[in-house]
């Protein structure tokens, strides 16, 4: 699966900040023709979408379009007038079970089969933001194989479930534990909600601290300025890189001693920090660093 640290949305509509995205360096772009688009530019953005998609250099950035809800039926037009200009993945917002997936996973799999693509290929990432969503996680995480992620969207739930936001979060902390555990149970990333105060770059950092700290693999952004900082939050650094492969060498010399616990500067090591330091390398190697050179 390819490294997603941060996506970047922009509206669907505003051709030049889908050129500014894609020149930033970012995993992940994101075309919005959901919630960041007025109704009466729809048409409007699915076109400057699909033009976007044949003439702008991504470079290495992925291109994703998010559509509209199941719920509302725009989707399948988002779709018809995107999936010719052959996008890397669609974005579902709302998602609230496994059939809604499994009916965008037919259309994208006729899709495939009729431009002689291979079937699968294009990628889906799931936004779970209403209390149906959340309450429906095991099985819209096991709904198609071409799901890679699952999205946690902390402002939509709020007012679905009637709650407040809070600066703490407390009010989505269960939904954004549940979102997490249900990615990695199915083996997908889980990427948490964006950080609304675009001004408040240490408020983003402990934001995205805490969201990788709890398993998430990445984040939303909605502003070139949030890129960096959550791109190197999920990005290990040279002494988390060097701890780690300290800790992996001394657990290979104790097994050869025939020991699985030991001890390291003080501290008892055994098989959960070896996966975690595992993690560590896993996620500097995806990130493209040289770690075992
Ligand atoms: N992607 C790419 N470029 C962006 C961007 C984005 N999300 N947001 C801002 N920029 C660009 C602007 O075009 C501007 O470049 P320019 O001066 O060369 O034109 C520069 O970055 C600075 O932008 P700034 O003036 O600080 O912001 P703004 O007032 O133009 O836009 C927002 C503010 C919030 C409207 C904008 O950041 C945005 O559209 N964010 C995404 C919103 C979205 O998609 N929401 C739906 C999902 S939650
Ligand atoms: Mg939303």
């Amino acid at each position: 699966m390819r490294i997603r640290r941060a996506l970047l949305f922009m509206p669907g509509d505003d051709r030049r900040k889908i050129e500014k995205g894609a020149a930033l360096g970012v995993d992940s772009i994101i075309m919005d023709l959901e919630d960041g688009v007025a109704l009466n530019r729809k048409p409007e953005a699915r076109a400057t979408t699909a033009a976007a998609l044949r003439e702008v250099d991504f470079g290495r950035a992925e291109k994703l379009v998010r559509v509209n809800p199941f719920s509302i039926h725009l989707w399948k037009e988002d779709m018809g007038e995107t999936v010719a200009a052959r996008p890397d993945g669609y974005v579902l917002p709302k998602v609230e079970s496994a059939h809604e997936i499994r009916m965008v996973d037919s259309y994208l799999a006729a899709a495939e089969t009729r431009y002689g693509w291979p079937v699968g290929s294009i990628r889906l990432l799931a936004i779970i933001e209403t209390a149906r969503g959340v309450a429906n996680l095991r099985d819209i995480a096991e709904s198609a194989s071409r799901l890679d992620a699952l999205i946690f969207g902390a402002e939509d739930l709020a007012g679905d479930i009637g709650a407040t936001r809070t600066p703490e979060g407390w009010e989505v902390f269960y939904a954004r534990s549940a979102v997490v555990i249900h990615a990695r149970a199915a083996g997908l990333q889980a990427v948490d909600s964006p950080f609304v105060d675009l001004n408040d770059l240490a408020g983003l950092s402990a934001e995205t601290r805490r969201a990788l700290m709890m398993g998430y693999t990445g984040k939303l952004a909605i502003h070139p300025r949030q890129v960096e900082t959550i791109q190197a939050v999920f990005t290990p650094d040279a002494e988390q890189i060097a701890r780690a492969k300290r800790l992996l060498e001394a657990h290979a010399a104790h097994q050869a001693a025939g020991k699985g616990v030991f001890e390291l500067d003080g501290k008892m090591v055994d098989m959960p920090m070896v996966r975690a330091a595992e993690n560590v390398l896993a996620r500097a190697r995806a990130a493209g660093l040289d770690v075992d050179g």
